[in-house]
């Protein structure tokens, strides 16, 4: 299938079937389109933390606003963004660029100069906003992957970001949760979206032409 087929077959699956779980080399397949996506600089501000264990997926659904899904999925997803820039951060990705590109060390210098110039002197909540940007991206990546594996997702914005970081100790490790991503099995029978038409604004209003 096509890829336009794969995102007209896709929906936001509100009933997971619990039984069925999505096998590890899917789960790696949907992971590495998310850190194979883009991201300004190529700073790579974000991070996917893969939760499979029932427990804690059980733990999710009060802090998900009582969805279901993240008990009923199979692994759920949890894009996480930092939660500012830092100088190390920054030179530990140029770092790692030169030297899987056999460069001198410091080759990008002026460039990290800029950045940090127009990131360190920001908020941490501007920087976050800068930070969670690029996570969406990956997050997309993530969703049209699943589609072409047919395996079920369900793009999540309905939580407390607060209350996950929390529970997986996401603060610690200098990130903040932006997004969720279950993914699974629909449970065809049960789920009220599943036989519902894709809605989407017409062509000739999403697309202006100058
Ligand atoms: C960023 C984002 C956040 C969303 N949050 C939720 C959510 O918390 N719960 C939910 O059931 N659907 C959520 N959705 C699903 C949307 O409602 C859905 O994608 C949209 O209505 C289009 O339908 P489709 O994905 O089935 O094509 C979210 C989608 C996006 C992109």
């Amino acid at each position: 299938m096509s890829l336009l087929e794969n995102l007209n077959w896709r929906y936001a699956t509100k009933k997971y079937d619990p039984t069925k779980k999505v096998s590890q080399e899917d789960v790696d397949k949907i992971v590495e389109a998310a850190r194979l996506a883009p991201t300004s600089s190529g700073l790579q501000q974000f991070r996917v933390i893969v939760v499979s264990n029932q427990e804690l997926k059980e733990q999710m659904v009060p802090i998900a606003w009582e969805q279901q899904i993240m008990a009923d999925a199979s692994h759920v997803l949890v894009f996480a963004a930092w939660d500012r820039y830092t100088e190390e951060r920054i030179d530990t990705i140029y770092n790692r660029t030169t030297d899987e590109r056999g460069l001198p060390r410091g080759r990008f210098g002026s460039y990290t100069d800029k950045l940090k110039a127009a990131y360190l002197p920001q908020t941490a909540e501007e920087n976050f906003v800068h930070t969670a940007r690029q996570s969406y991206i990956g997050f997309a990546l993530a969703i049209a992957q699943a589609a072409e594996l047919k395996v079920d997702c369900t793009p999540v914005e309905g939580f407390t970001s607060e209350e996950l970081d929390e529970l997986l100790g996401l603060k610690e490790k200098g990130l903040k949760s932006v997004t969720l991503l279950p993914i699974g099995y629909r449970d065809n029978e049960n789920d009220w979206l599943a036989p519902m038409k894709k809605v989407r604004n017409a062509k000739e209003d999403f697309v202006l032409e100058y």
